[in-house]
């Protein structure tokens, strides 16, 4: 056999088992439902010790779960940031404490990109223009028609948010036809996207032609706001969001959402197998990123028997 000398074998440093400290966004979404079963799951499957903490939608609560992940000395901590700025201070001190830091889902906006190993997740900026394509299409079939978005915005300052309003509104600039009228948060929420779409079918009534969700939850909340108004979801207003959860699936298939851009909240082995890496000193990638799909209603009935979350 090798010879090990007095250093620990493979198979002993294997034993020891690896604890990730984890501070999730919250239980906002279908989709962060299935996300943080995920992480759950793997760190199960893979004999992790995980320390998992939710904050509840807020900045604060994830940075005092950082500090005491910081404090327990655990040897990885990972977590999806619900903002994208104010993480330099934290993550300097998880630096200083040499606790490698793993972004999973969410990206955070910091000039020193060494204060973090890795980042896992999607490219929501291409969610946000793949929907923009979707209707661009849709819009080709009748080009003198001119159509009114209303947009649904995901949590203010999170990264896909941001991004998936940058990527849809680059894509429909291209068609002067294809207007945003009205653009608001609903934080990613049913019930906030039910009483964002009140408002605006108060303010603007029948002139909505399309409503731009940045999930499905929030497409959800709003397909019953423009029910109760008496419209048809999908018919008198074309939905388009971005998840691809069950939900969005059985809206589809009940005609009253037209297409979603799918994002994998399935981010659990990954995170597993990229901190197991970066403990182990091997290189990793800085950026890791899911690959993804588009659904429109037409395959839904197909495809919801093969979806996971
Ligand atoms: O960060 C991913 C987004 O957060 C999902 O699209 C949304 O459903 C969740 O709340």
């Amino acid at each position: 056999g090798a010879f090990t000398g007095v250093f620990a074998s493979p198979s002993a440093l294997a034993a020891k088992p690896l604890t990730i400290g984890f501070s999730q966004v919250g239980a906002e979404s279908e989709w962060r439902t299935a996300n943080t079963l995920s992480i759950k799951d793997a760190a199960k499957k893979e004999g992790v010790n995980l320390k998992f903490a939710d904050a509840q939608q807020r900045q604060e609560n994830q940075v005092k779960a950082i500090r005491s992940f910081i404090a327990q000395r655990v040897d990885v901590i990972a977590f999806s940031p619900v903002v994208e700025s104010g993480w330099e201070t934290v993550l300097r001190e998880a630096k200083d404490a040499k606790i490698p830091v793993i972004l999973t889902d969410r990206a955070v906006n910091v000039t020193d990109q060494s204060l973090y190993v890795a980042f896992i997740g999607s490219d929501f900026v291409e969610e946000g223009r793949r929907a923009g394509r979707w209707l661009m299409e849709r819009a080709a079939k009748t080009p003198d028609r001119t159509f009114n978005i209303v947009e649904l915005q995901g949590t203010v300052g999170s990264a896909p948010a941001i991004d998936r309003k940058n990527g849809f509104a680059e894509v429909i600039a291209a068609n002067p036809k294809l207007k945003i009228t009205r653009s608001q948060t609903g934080d990613f929420t049913r019930a906030k996207g039910k009483e964002v779409m009140e408002a605006f079918l108060k303010a603007q009534g029948k002139s909505i032609d399309v409503l731009y969700a940045h999930n499905d939850d929030m497409a959800i909340g709003a397909i019953q706001a423009i029910e109760e108004a008496g419209l048809k979801p999908g018919v008198d207003i074309l939905v388009i969001s971005i998840d691809g959860v069950k939900g969005a699936f059985q809206a589809m298939i009940a005609g009253k959402m037209n297409v979603t851009v799918e994002c994998s909240p399935l981010l659990g082995p990954q995170l597993m197998s990229i901190a197991r890496d970066v403990v182990a000193g091997k290189p990793v990638p800085k950026r890791i990123t899911t690959v993804e799909g588009v659904f429109p209603a037409e395959v839904a009935a197909k495809e919801l028997p093969n979806r996971k979350y």
